[in-house]
């Protein structure tokens, strides 16, 4: 496991990746911006940001080894040149969600929603990677990015839909989906 990765996605007028949309799922939206920027996250806010959000990578809560192990032979890493629509997926848990137990929440999250399950349908065409921000007192607690090419657009969209169908997604009150190209 490499160390932490403490991440910051800006968005302004500058940055990699070209915002395309931005749209609300569950509650309140993010405002609108022409660029988003993935930068190291340890640093002060640079001027003319119009939103920031910050997160840092972390030790696994919920995949078994068995889940690990099947991830980690699947899947790709993220900045792979054909790669080049991204989706930004901040998402806020309920306080329900967060008092349950670690047990209970893996229950939730494999066993009755089968996110893990879903998600390995759309590697290696999807690379991702998962960002907490709970601790860091943000706005969101999970900043969710994923890298995938133009032909693999239709299988993230189908698996997007189906994890919003999950019992996992009852305990979701905020979420926002931004869409990206790489400028
Ligand atoms: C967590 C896999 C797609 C949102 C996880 C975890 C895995 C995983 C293994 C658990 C990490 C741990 O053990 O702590 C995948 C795969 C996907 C995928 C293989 C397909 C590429 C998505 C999508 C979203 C999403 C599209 C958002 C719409 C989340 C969130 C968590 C999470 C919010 C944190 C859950 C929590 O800790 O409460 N994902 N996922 N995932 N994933 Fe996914």
């Amino acid at each position: 496991m490499p160390s932490p990765l403490q991440i910051a996605f800006r968005a302004g007028a500058t940055g990699a990746w070209r915002i395309d949309r931005i749209a609300p799922v569950i509650g309140e939206s993010l405002a609108p911006a022409e660029r988003l920027a993935v930068t190291d996250g340890s640093g002060a806010a640079e001027p003319g940001t119009l939103w920031s959000l910050r997160g840092t990578t972390s030790n696994t809560r919920y995949a078994t080894r068995t889940e690990v192990r099947t991830l980690a032979s699947r899947q790709e890493g993220l900045g792979r040149p054909t790669a080049s629509r991204a989706a930004l997926i901040p998402i806020r848990k309920t306080d329900t969600w967060w008092s349950l137990a670690q047990d209970e929440r893996r229950v939730i999250f494999e066993e009755q929603s089968r996110h893990i399950r879903i998600g390995l349908d759309t590697l290696p065409g999807v690379a991702r990677r998962l960002h907490h921000s709970r601790e860091l007192g943000e706005p969101f607690d999970f900043l969710t990015w994923f890298e995938y090419a133009p032909e693999h657009a239709d299988a993230f969209e189908t698996m997007v839909a189906r994890l919003r169908d999950t019992p996992e997604w009852r305990y979701v009150d905020r979420e926002v989906d931004i869409r990206l190209i790489r400028a």
